[in-house]
């Protein structure tokens, strides 16, 4: 079905239909780990401690390029710290929403574990379709959610986190990415080609998480741009029900648009097409479903395409060429968003680097592994324009609740904090 509604291979939907199962099981072992701290009082005969209570009903709102993986980072893990949810899909997925919805609302009415005394424990999740608009606007707007979670581009992140943040409310915000993979001279290049065609190529340059820039170092930048030309030539697109196919069509024909758009501002800005293109996009324009070409446009060296620092959500990648690893970190962190990012490299020093206080400024920062495809255990999230919101693993579980610092006084006087004396 997620293939059907959005596009993607059948390989990525399966996967991603295993990130809801994964996340599901962590979140069995999560809801015995919703620690608080202890702290030891200032004043005799008393104990401190923290403790974590649910913060009621969530707002999810989610985007269509990951229908099933993105909703569940965050109800599985809002619902087992005690919350209900309330979830907007992006309207051009509402079939698989309905699908996941009537899912686990089918296993709460099944289990027996969670009665509430009055009310059906089915509505812990519930579904409302409908545009950004009137449903998202009426839930940022809603002080009966104090959390909306929303996964979507930055335009969006910003309309939502201004609604909430007026009403006080609390924003999970993630948003888009312009993720970038530096190749430096000592990396693996077997390695960093299909990183990076995974990256670049994997659901239709439609993740979050999609490889847009590839920084090469100058001495392997020709040989790594024929590897992924060679590579980008196998690529099979077509039917993503297919098992042949690698790449399925983008979401609408506005992306086609929006695609085309980007590849001749690159042109205009200097840019070389490698492979794929406008004529790339002409080549299927006959076609049913909204298919491209996966498409590589080179930059001069020594040369800005301000392009590159949009984030068009299609196949493009920008290949950058760099000398020296500081340069390439720079070019790297130059952009406003800071989801994920990857050094591919064999060299320990370069790696450290990378991830070190002065590399990466991105929520996720791999070494030889690509920009996308995260694993659910971690926190997943970005910096800078990216919104700053962690979901899933680790610790983003306290996003879902609300602190409580508990003071507990088992003497019989009554001494203040810093020694305050106040007696009447
Ligand atoms: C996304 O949210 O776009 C993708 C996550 C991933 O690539 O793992």
């Amino acid at each position: 079905m997620i293939s059907l509604e959005m596009g993607k291979i059948r390989a990525e939907a399966i996967g991603e239909v295993q990130e809801a199962v994964d996340i599901a099981d962590f979140c069995v072992g999560l809801s015995r780990q919703l620690y608080g701290l202890t702290m030891h009082s200032e004043r005799p005969r008393h104990r401190m401690y923290e403790q974590w209570h649910p913060l009621g009903t969530v707002g999810v709102i989610t985007a269509f390029n990951f229908p099933v993986a993105v909703w569940s980072w965050n109800a599985m893990v809002a619902a087992t710290c005690g919350n209900a949810i309330v979830w907007k899909p992006s309207l051009q997925t509402p079939l698989v929403s309905i699908a996941l919805n009537n899912l686990v609302r089918r296993v709460m009415s099944e289990q027996d574990i969670f009665q509430p005394d009055d009310g059906d424990p089915a509505d812990v999740f519930t579904l409302v379709i409908g545009t950004d608009e009137t449903v998202g606007q009426a839930m940022t707007d809603d002080r009966r959610l104090p959390l909306i979670s929303a996964t979507g581009s930055c335009r969006m992140g910003r309309h939502v986190g201004q609604a909430v943040a007026g009403r006080l409310g609390r924003c999970l915000l993630e948003l888009g990415g312009n993720n970038a993979m530096i190749v430096t001279a000592e990396a693996n290049l077997d390695l960093a080609t299909r990183a990076a065609v995974f990256g670049a190529v994997g659901t239709a340059g439609q993740r979050c998480t999609t490889t847009r820039r590839l920084i090469v170092h100058r001495d392997v930048a020709d040989d790594v741009v024929g590897r992924l030309s060679s590579a980008y030539a196998q690529v099979a697109i077509g039917d993503p029900l297919n098992d042949e196919t690698l790449m399925g069509p983008l979401i609408s024909r506005d992306a086609i648009e929006r695609m085309k758009q980007a590849i001749e501002t690159a042109v205009e800005q200097g840019g070389e097409v490698i492979c794929g293109g406008v004529e790339g996009i002409e080549r299927h324009a006959e076609r049913r479903g909204y298919f491209v070409e996966p498409t590589i446009i080179r930059v001069p060296p020594g040369t800005d395409l301000p392009v590159a620092r949009e984030e068009t959500f299609a196949p493009i990648l920008y290949v950058f060429e760099f000398e020296q690893l500081d340069d390439a970190i720079a070019m790297h962190n130059s952009v406003d968003q800071g989801l994920s990012s990857a050094i591919m490299t064999d060299s320990l020093r370069e790696a450290e680097m990378f991830l070190s206080h002065a590399g990466s400024d991105c929520g996720i920062a791999n070494v030889n592994i690509g920009t996308s495809g995260a694993e659910i255990g971690g926190a997943f999230g970005g910096e800078k324009d990216t919104g700053g919101g962690r979901e899933s693993g680790s610790d983003a579980w306290k996003n879902y609740m609300r602190r409580q610092t508990c003071t507990i006084n088992w003497g019989d006087q009554l001494p203040l904090a810093q020694g305050i004396s106040f007696d009447a």
